[in-house]
């Protein structure tokens, strides 16, 4: 396997083959905001992309700025949530957001950090990695990047690297990370970010990866096997 090169090739491919229209990104365009991908992140965390994006659309109409949301009924919320399922998330949004405004109202800003990041209901180290890399984008100015190590993701790099650890074991989990951190550019974490969700969502899925159209083929481990669906390794309990 080839470190170095793995983040040029799956930056490549993302031109190319990634997905650029996702709402969410369109509120990027101009400058970066951590709100749309703040609450975009909340909801993909157990639910499709084609699922969220209505209930994106309709959070963001109603509630523009996350003054908005934080300033909203319970009900309200509750209501705008209603069918997207895993209720506790749609509190955790509420709840986030009176301390992003708390944050923004002692500080000026949103959070900068993934470890300020983490701090905010709702919000692990995966979803804080992602919300640093796409919406903060402090790494383009010196700042923090931010590192992705959802379930997408590990499935992709189990594969690759050939990984054989069950990946509810903190070991396992461990050298998930620091195989993330190593790979992650310093610089482009945010479309590289973009890059591994899509390729664990449309390329290296769970079912019949198309491996033949991946940038990273060439030396992945699981595909020289010929056990894709071998990997990841999760015990069942
Ligand atoms: N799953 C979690 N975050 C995502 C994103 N930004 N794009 C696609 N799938 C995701």
């Amino acid at each position: 396997i080839e470190l170095d090169s793995f983040a040029p090739r799956i930056l490549t491919w993302f031109d190319h083959s990634g997905r650029h229209d996702l709402p969410w990104q369109q509120h990027q365009l101009d400058t970066p905001d951590p709100y749309p991908v703040w609450l975009s992140e909340i909801m993909l965390q157990q639910t499709q992309v084609a699922t969220v994006i209505p209930y994106f659309e309709r959070f963001m109409a109603s509630f523009p700025t996350v003054q908005d949301l934080a300033n909203a009924s319970w009900e309200q919320v509750a209501e705008h949530w209603a069918g997207l399922g895993y209720y506790a998330r749609a509190r955790n949004l509420h709840k986030g957001a009176k301390q992003l405004v708390d944050i923004i109202e002692q500080t000026g800003k949103f959070p900068q950090t993934v470890a300020h990041w983490e701090q905010i209901s709702g919000v692990g180290q995966s979803t804080a990695g992602a919300i640093v890399a796409m919406g903060v984008r402090a790494d383009q100015y010196g700042g923090d990047r931010g590192v992705i190590c959802d379930g997408n993701v590990k499935r992709v790099l189990t594969r690759w690297a050939g990984i054989d650890g069950d990946i509810t074991k903190t070991a396992t989990t461990k050298a998930l990370w620091q195989l993330a951190e190593r790979l992650t550019p310093t610089r482009d974490s945010g479309h590289y970010a973009q890059a591994m969700m899509d390729m664990g969502a449309t390329l290296c899925t769970k079912a019949k990866p198309a491996c033949l159209l991946c940038p990273v083929q060439a030396d992945c481990v699981a595909n020289a096997q010929g056990k894709q669906s071998f990997y990841p390794v999760k015990s069942k309990k």
